[in-house]
Parts: structure tokens; C-alpha cells; sequence
């Protein structure tokens, strides 16, 4: 009989405890109460009008069916637009891909990268979705301690210490979630070099780039087209519920 069981891959994975908080916190506002929320990484700010007003005007032309799997040319031609503005650098349009939200993009580029039993880096503390993800798909996260000595970040030396026999590749997020320490140039440019050396695969979760306060973030793109840089409209833009975010991956992975 398999009716109430679920997989053991599923068993797995740990709740995701800031959802259930928002939703307490929800069903507190709903019933009155003045609540500043702290919990999910959600900007302040709503989706700006120009946004609401051009999917508006979207939705009229009826233009609502399947595209291309990779998404709409015409938006992955203004992504690759966007990193030349903002980074300067040059990103075909044919390596972005767009995905249901950044959560999407982390589990297609996962999906592309890890076979079973295969080992990916993660910093602690970190987004707890991302060992969730690994999880899933049969592979091992392991969550390296980092501290205010590191910048709560993962650096090259501490990556070249935690690298193991199975290990495949890293995962780094610059603005972090939760701490929100960005990883200086220099260091990224290290991370990358050593994640090379080692022959893995870099992920670069940069949801929170333009959410910063001095020097802009710097992208995993600006040293190396060998990375799989992560994006989404959810903070930037102020659209975590339109679930739209994307994938930028090597030639070798299109
Ligand atoms: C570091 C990080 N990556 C990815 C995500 C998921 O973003 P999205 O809403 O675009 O799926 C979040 C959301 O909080 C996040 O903090």
C-alpha cells in the first residue's frame, strides 16, 4: 500500500520555518494588529506602476500562451541589455533562461549539474532553501560555519579547505540571506579562481543585487562566463509574487 506515503527524498527536506512565521504574522494583521515584518526577504516598496501599467497592457494583446522554453526572446534580449548596462559585461541572450522565480532557476541549475551522492558547498548561515534543493535530488549539501572574520561569507581559503572527494561545486550568495554581507571583488574573483582550480561549478545567487547601500555588488559574470549567475524580479523589482526570475549558465550547459 502506498497511500499516505510520501518519498523518502520528500521526508528529507526541513520546513522552511519563515514561511509558517509570515503566515502567523499575516493572520495577525488580518485581525488588526500593527506588524513590522522581519522574516522573508521581501522589499517594502510594492511592484513600481510602469510594471503593473506594461502587464496590463500585456495581458489585453491575449498574447498568454506558451513560449519558447527558454522564455520570451524579447525579455531574455533586455536580461542580456541589463548586464551590459549594469556590469559591462556581454551575455548572449541565448544563455539566460527565464524560470518561475529564482527558487525556479536554483532547481534547473541544480538539476543540471548534481547526479546522486554528489557534494555542493553551501555557507552557514545561508538561504536554508538551497540544501532543501540539493536534498532532493539525491546530492549532499554541505553547510561550511562561516563568521565575522570571513565576512560571514564563503571565501577561496576557506573553499580550498572544505573541498572533499565528492565535492562538485559551491554555492555563494552575494548580498547574503540572512546576514546581507556582499563578498568584496577581490574575494569573488578568488571564490571563482579557486572553484576553477578544483574543476566545479560556481552558483551565484545574486537576488539581492541593487539592494545595497554604498558600492553596487559585484556579479560572478564580471570575472568568468563559466558561473551560473541567479537573478529574479522578486526584491529589485518589488515582484515576489509574479514568480519571475532567471538563469544565466555557461555556453557548455545551454
Ligand atoms: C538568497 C535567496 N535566493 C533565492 C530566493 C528565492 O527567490 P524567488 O522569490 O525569486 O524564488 C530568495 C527568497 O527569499 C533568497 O533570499
Amino acid at each position: 500500500m502506498n497511500i499516505g506515503k510520501v518519498s523518502k527524498r520528500v521526508e528529507r527536506v526541513s520546513p522552511f520555518y519563515v514561511m509558517d512565521i509570515m503566515g502567523k504574522a499575516k493572520a495577525l494583521e488580518e485581525g488588526g494588529r500593527h506588524i513590522v515584518h522581519m522574516e522573508v526577504g521581501e522589499p517594502d516598496f510594492p511592484t513600481p506602476l510602469p510594471i503593473i501599467e506594461a502587464a496590463k497592457r500585456f495581458l489585453d494583446t491575449g498574447n498568454v500562451h506558451y513560449t519558447k522554453a527558454q522564455g520570451l526572446p524579447a525579455l531574455r534580449e533586455k536580461i542580456a541589455d541589463y548586464y551590459d548596462q549594469e556590469y559591462n559585461v556581454s551575455v548572449s541572450s541565448e544563455r539566460i533562461f527565464i524560470t518561475p522565480g529564482a527558487s525556479g532557476a536554483l532547481t534547473v541549475a541544480l538539476a543540471t549539474l548534481l547526479d546522486e551522492g554528489d557534494e555542493v558547498l553551501t555557507c552557514d548561515p545561508g538561504y536554508p532553501c538551497n540544501s532543501n534543493l540539493v536534498s532532493l535530488l539525491s546530492a549532499k549539501a554541505t553547510a561550511v560555519k562561516v563568521d565575522e572574520n570571513n565576512g560571514f561569507q564563503l571565501t577561496a581559503s576557506v573553499i580550498n579547505q572544505s573541498w572533499g572527494v565528492s565535492t562538485r561545486g559551491v554555492m555563494i550568495a552575494s548580498p547574503s540571506n540572512p546576514t546581507g554581507t556582499m563578498i568584496p571583488r577581490e574575494q569573488l574573483g578568488e571564490v571563482v579562481n579557486a572553484v576553477k582550480k578544483h574543476d566545479g561549478f560556481l552558483i551565484s545567487d545574486e537576488i539581492y543585487h541593487g539592494l545595497v547601500y554604498q558600492q553596487r555588488a559585484v556579479s560572478a559574470l564580471e570575472f568568468s562566463d563559466d558561473v551560473f549567475v541567479i537573478n529574479s524580479f522578486s526584491k529589485f523589482f518589488g515582484m515576489t509574487g509574479w514568480r519571475i526570475g532567471w538563469l544565466i549558465v555557461p555556453e557548455y550547459a545551454i
